[in-house]
């Protein structure tokens, strides 16, 4: 057998996102792509903002010397000054380059972070629903997943939270925005949570980091303002990347910030640095560095998403859909008017509606839409949306 058994076992038991990506192939082939309604996929349609391009067309007719060669492993200081320069600004918390470490993506954030602080066995909290991927991560690196549920508004309960925080505790990972639920956590919430963890951190004599994956922090509607939890507790560790608010995701940039007041901070990001090494990432994207350094106070244009936001809402709730309306990302997680999220998934299919099990994030009886698609699929999902609604009734 080519593969390992655990590879074999865990690609069986897989993602969810995939295996409706694969099944939505099928129908692309048989109906016509234009006649399947995809919206199982947080791949945003929109372009990068005019400022990218821009940038991308001075790099290019003014090539710097050695842009493309091997750089620090940490990333380019310029790039890494000017992300501290934008966090310092957003959270009112004075960062330096030193803090910073430029990352492949999010993803490759999560896991140099997790490759950093984990010892064989410690437990890292997620709270359902979550992005699947995280499990892997974990794994990746010989921790353990606790899963917790969060309340029927997806807020996690800080009962819940201190009652699973043990000596084995190391980490706590939060997604705000949340994908799927598009959620946000408020000031109190996060404040309450630092609280919390720093009383269990004395009570077991260990340090727990309270890792926030904040790839969707810009696209926020509503005037809400984002906490950040560098603000709520010293060992807040960011990750984060530019594949969302500027709409960048095959370009794998991103970042990791470490508290600059945590009197552990430099041991963390020598860990980071050797780590991104390690792992084989080497350094993030060069070239992404070069443009993205120019780009920190730019975002996609979070009214489009929006208004796809209201449009959705508006029509599934008129349907009798039972959906708490997502106040960023561009995620909707109403609940399956069938007990069975895969089956309904599966009938929502019979109208080449592609959506993704809410089981996929581990909280079954709910399905996920991604809206960060073009208008036409959006408003050519709602037929399938209102049959579905007809036939079971989700009132
Ligand atoms: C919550 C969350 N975290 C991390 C990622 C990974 O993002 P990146 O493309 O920056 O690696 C995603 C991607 O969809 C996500 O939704």
């Amino acid at each position: 057998m080519p593969i390992s058994e655990k590879i074999r076992k865990d690609m069986a038991e897989g993602s969810w996102i995939r295996r409706m990506f694969e099944e939505g192939a099928i129908l692309k082939h048989r109906y016509g792509a234009e006649n399947v309604f995809d919206l199982s996929l947080g791949n945003p349609v929109m372009e990068p903002p005019d400022e990218f391009f821009r940038e991308l067309k001075k790099l290019a007719n003014h090539p710097l010397p050695g842009m493309h060669r091997y750089m620090e492993n940490a990333g380019y200081l310029e790039t890494r000054a000017a992300v501290a320069e934008q966090l310092s600004r957003e959270t009112g918390i004075n960062l330096t380059a030193k803090e910073i470490v430029m990352t492949c993506g999010a993803a490759g954030a999560l896991n140099v972070v997790l490759k950093t602080i984990l010892n064989p066995g410690d437990e890292v909290i997620l709270l359902a629903p979550y992005f699947v991927e995280y499990r892997n991560y974990i794994d990746n690196h010989g921790g353990v997943a606790v899963v917790l549920p969060t309340d029927e508004r997806f807020l996690p309960g800080l009962d819940a939270i201190e009652a699973a925080i043990g000596a084995g505790t190391r980490a706590i990972i939060i997604n705000s925005p949340n994908n799927p639920t598009g959620v946000v956590y408020g000031e109190g919430l996060i404040h309450a949570l630092g609280e919390l963890l720093r009383k269990k951190e004395a009570q077991h004599n260990t340090e727990i980091f309270l890792i926030s994956d904040e790839p969707y922090r810009k696209i926020i509607y509503d005037g809400i303002k984002y906490p950040s939890p560098l603000c709520h507790h010293l060992r807040s560790i960011i990750v984060t990347s530019h594949s969302k608010d500027l709409a960048l995701p095959g370009e794998r940039i991103g970042y990791i910030a470490a508290h600059p007041e945590y009197n552990g901070k430099e041991e963390l990001l020598n860990g980071f640095i050797f780590c991104n090494r390690t792992l084989g990432y080497v350094n993030a994207p060069a070239l992404a560095q070069h443009l993205v350094r120019h780009l920190q106070q730019v975002t996609v244009s979070v009214a489009a998403y929006r208004k796809k936001r209201d449009f959705l809402y508006e029509s599934l709730t008129g349907m009798g859909y039972s959906v708490i309306k997502p106040q960023g990302a561009f995620y909707m997680f109403p609940r399956s008017p069938l007990e069975d999220d895969v089956a309904f998934v599966r009938e929502l299919q019979q109208w080449q509606v592609l959506t993704v099990p809410g089981r996929g994030f581990g909280t079954p009886g709910y399905f996920r839409i991604s809206y960060c698609v073009d208008d036409r699929t959006l408003e050519g999902a709602i037929t399938g949306f209102q049959k579905a609604a007809r036939k079971f009734n989700p009132g």
